[in-house]
């Protein structure tokens, strides 16, 4: 048995149970040694887990929101999980050069990253991952992932939530408070191709979940906010996961035709900011290839790619 599903069966053995479980129950019943039951209770500890050793065995005090391999085992792939660390992003591309997919969760990330050079901020509380795989796609297909990331994020949020999501293009997730849109998560794409195909591609997903926003940030809001309580972060991880793998094998202009449904930009006029160029116009479709097309106030017809897309501006 691999040592993280001793320690799934353990906690949901103690999970279960609302008397304290004994060691050597649990010893007989995984079929390891007592000493190991013992070493898998010192590390559940270290990760979080608030377990009392009484003399007639083990006791789960409180419930804990940890985004741990034992609590997410459940999930068809390889988790890896740390209290801290630079960026997802960055040990997601270690595990993409080793050829490996895998799921990586931290608590805090002292470096996030956000879209076009921006750092996104995350501290404890929130769910800060990076899926790593190697998508069935052509280079230029890549774009697609965004659209199933950010259609999974905000489905994941509304079935566990209850919440009601929006799309805003290309890959934010907001919620209205008062009918003010504000954002709830962002998805960040990194590809590593050779020639036309992708070697493997990184998808990095911030959702604002139990963490503190702070005031200097009045466009973004996180779900506690929004329903005065605590959220089970694992409960959406596992639901993301899930839709994530399951619209990977559909067809893609089903999944553009779902995103649309949800989007918050189609059919208004909206500022698109780009290094080079700002565009103004109103926001008409997706393309097939991902492109944003726009109406600009000149009537001539763009297709955009990337920038930043402004829903409410003053006219200048
Ligand atoms: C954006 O809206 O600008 C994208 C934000 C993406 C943030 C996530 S958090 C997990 C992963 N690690 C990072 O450093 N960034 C992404």
């Amino acid at each position: 048995m691999r040592t993280s599903s001793i320690k799934s069966k353990i906690l949901e053995a103690l999970k279960n149970s609302s008397n304290p479980v004994s060691g050597e129950f649990l010893a007989k019943t995984l079929g390891v040694s007592r000493t190991a039951i013992w070493k898998h209770i010192q590390s559940l500890k270290k990760k979080g887990y608030q377990i009392e050793s009484t003399p007639k065995g083990y006791r789960l005090l409180a419930f804990a929101d940890i985004l741990s391999p034992e609590e997410l085992s459940e999930l068809p792939l390889k988790v890896y999980y740390f209290k801290q660390i630079t960026s997802t992003m960055d040990f997601a591309k270690e595990i993409g050069e080793k050829g490996e997919e895998a799921l990586v969760l931290a608590e805090v990330q002292t470096c996030g990253r956000g879209r076009l050079g921006r750092s996104w901020k995350s501290p404890e509380g929130g769910i800060w991952m990076s899926l790593v795989i190697k998508p069935p796609f052509s280079l230029k297909e890549a774009f697609f992932l965004t659209y199933i990331a950010s259609l999974s994020t905000a489905l994941s949020i509304e079935k566990t939530t209850g919440i009601k999501t929006y799309l805003k293009w290309p890959n934010d997730v907001l919620c209205k408070l008062h009918n003010k849109e504000k954002k709830i998560a962002g998805i960040l794409l990194e590809v590593k191709a050779e020639v036309d195909a992708i070697k493997y591609a990184i998808i990095g997903i911030g959702i604002n979940v139990n963490n503190k926003i702070k005031d200097s940030e009045p466009s973004a809001i996180s779900l506690k906010e929004l329903l005065n309580k605590e959220v089970r972060r694992k409960d959406i991880v596992i639901n993301l996961v899930n839709l994530f793998q399951k619209f990977l094998k559909e067809k893609p202009e089903k999944i553009l035709a779902k995103w649309k449904e949800k989007s918050i930009t189609l059919g208004r006029r909206v500022k698109i900011v780009q290094p080079q160029r700002e565009i103004k116009g109103l926001a008409i479709d997706i393309a097939e290839d991902g492109a944003l097309i726009l109406k600009g106030d000149n009537n001539q017809i763009y297709k955009v790619y990337s920038g930043d897309c402004i829903h409410a501006f003053l006219e200048k």
